[in-house]
């Protein structure tokens, strides 16, 4: 089992981890959830209303993105969330972009994998966020009946590419901090990421230089980063298991065939034959951003196999920090792990303002030199507070699991 060779360095572990190293000991993923975490509305329609606020879409018609139709009405008040609500009504924390999973939306509507980003908006808001930081809208047609027809596509990546350089613009904050979930995870990876896609549709694009440098936390909930084993010699059958832009796992590995399920290969082997766009984010060494974290649960319905692809945790994402649950389905490890999802996007969660330094400061009188001296002073204090608090509590990789 892969949790027996997680690193035991626990020095610098606040109270708060704590309970994280004991729900990875005992698998308890009960543990940590506060009793005041709002529930998700399974089944039923969201308490939280979109669309975006009419402010936001205004911005968004007078800066280019009228065509891309991020409020998504098509889905009534259940297919966008965000925005300002006049010019008053300031951005005041760190904006969270959520990336919902295939065949969900924004918003929760009744149905099994749809509960959207609705719990999470839910608890930010009663955390003190409001509209102005919170954003997320909806790809694709949430129809259960076509979601083997989802892949990574250039028109759906790019679209998403413009919702977050949208948000990054309109909030105009230093950080953005992204919440990603199933599908959304590898989405919101390539999105921040950038660069090439090859569409198995024909054609290719390129979404653009690598947005790290403006993302704070990444959190990316019940990905399969390897691909899925369900999609095991169906590449050419069903496009979300494309070996192209896809979940293809491959089909083989040395003398092994078809054997993605199985988590103790008889002839031990690395797999490295699988979906060439997991390939490339895997191998690509650009980071999602300054803290990047995988959270999911061996118990997945929809992913199956404890997560597990060729002897591989398929929702880890390479070089992060990683949090496993049990007795949490896949919908529920992003629905129920809310507060937990705020501890780790806390380090990016004051927001600044993304402006050019004003020439007075620039040019340092010596009571701005002392002020710059003391901020510096602050920013160093707090990165050091933040580093013990946050420590290689539970980083590894994958090398140390297999
Ligand atoms: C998880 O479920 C199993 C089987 O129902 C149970 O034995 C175990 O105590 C549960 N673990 C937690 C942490 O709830
Ligand atoms: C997760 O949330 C669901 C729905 O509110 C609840 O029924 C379930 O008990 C929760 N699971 C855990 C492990 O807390
Ligand atoms: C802006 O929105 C806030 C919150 O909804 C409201 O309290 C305030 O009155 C509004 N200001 C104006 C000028 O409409
Ligand atoms: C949700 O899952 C239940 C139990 O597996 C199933 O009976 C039901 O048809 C599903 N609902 C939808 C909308 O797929
Ligand atoms: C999916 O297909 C079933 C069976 O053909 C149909 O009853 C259902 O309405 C379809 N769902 C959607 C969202 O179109
Ligand atoms: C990868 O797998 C495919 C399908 O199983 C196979 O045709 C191809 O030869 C493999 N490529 C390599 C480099 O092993």
């Amino acid at each position: 089992m892969y949790f027996s060779s997680l690193p035991s360095k626990t020095t610098a572990v606040t109270i708060l981890f704590l309970g994280v190293i004991t729900l990875t000991r005992a698998h308890d993923a009960s543990y940590f959830i506060p009793s005041s975490n709002p529930n998700p509305k399974f089944g039923s329609w969201s308490t939280v209303r979109g669309p975006i606020t009419d402010h936001f879409e205004q911005w968004l018609n007078e800066n280019g993105y009228t065509s891309d139709d991020f409020a998504q009405r098509f889905f009534f008040e259940f297919g966008s969330y965000g925005g300002r609500r006049n010019e008053s009504h300031q951005v005041t924390r760190t904006p969270i972009i959520f990336y919902h999973g295939n065949e969900d939306g924004a918003l929760a509507v009744p149905g099994n994998y749809t509960s959207g980003s609705s719990s999470q908006i839910e608890y930010f808001l009663g955390a003190g966020y409001s509209s102005a930081e919170l954003y997320v809208t909806t790809w694709g047609t949430r129809d259960s009946n076509l979601s083997m027809t989802n892949d990574h596509s250039c028109s759906m990546m790019q679209l998403l590419r413009r919702f977050t350089l949208a948000v990054m613009e309109y909030t105009q904050s230093r950080w953005v901090n992204l919440i990603s979930h199933s599908m959304g995870v590898t989405i919101a990876r390539k999105i921040v990421k950038g660069g090439r896609i090859e569409d198995d549709r024909g054609g290719s694009c390129d979404l653009g230089e690598p947005l790290t440098y403006r993302v704070g936390a990444f959190i990316g909930i019940t990905g399969a980063n390897y691909g899925m084993c369900a999609c095991q010699g169906l590449s050419e059958v069903d496009e979300t298991c494309s070996a192209t832009n896809g979940f293809w796992p491959g089909d083989s590995c040395g003398s092994n065939e078809f054997k993605c399920f199985s988590s103790h290969l008889q002839l031990p082997c690395k797999q490295e034959n699988y979906s060439r766009l997991l390939w490339e984010m895997n191998h690509d060494g650009i980071s999602e951003g300054q803290r990047v974290y995988s959270l999911w649960t061996v118990d997945d319905d929809l992913i199956l196999n404890r997560a597990i692809a060729w002897g591989r945790p398929t929702s880890f994402i390479p070089g992060s920090e990683a949090f496993v649950f049990q007795n949490l389905t896949h919908m529920q490890t992003k629905e129920n792990t809310t507060a937990q999802q705020h501890e780790l996007l806390r380090p990016f969660e004051v927001y600044e303002r993304l402006t050019p330094i004003p020439v007075e400061m620039k040019m340092g009188s010596s009571s701005n030199l002392l002020l710059g001296f003391l901020i510096l002073l602050l920013i160093v204090t707090l990165i050091l507070s933040a580093r013990s608090c946050y420590g290689k509590v539970m980083r590894f990789n994958y090398e140390q699991i297999l």
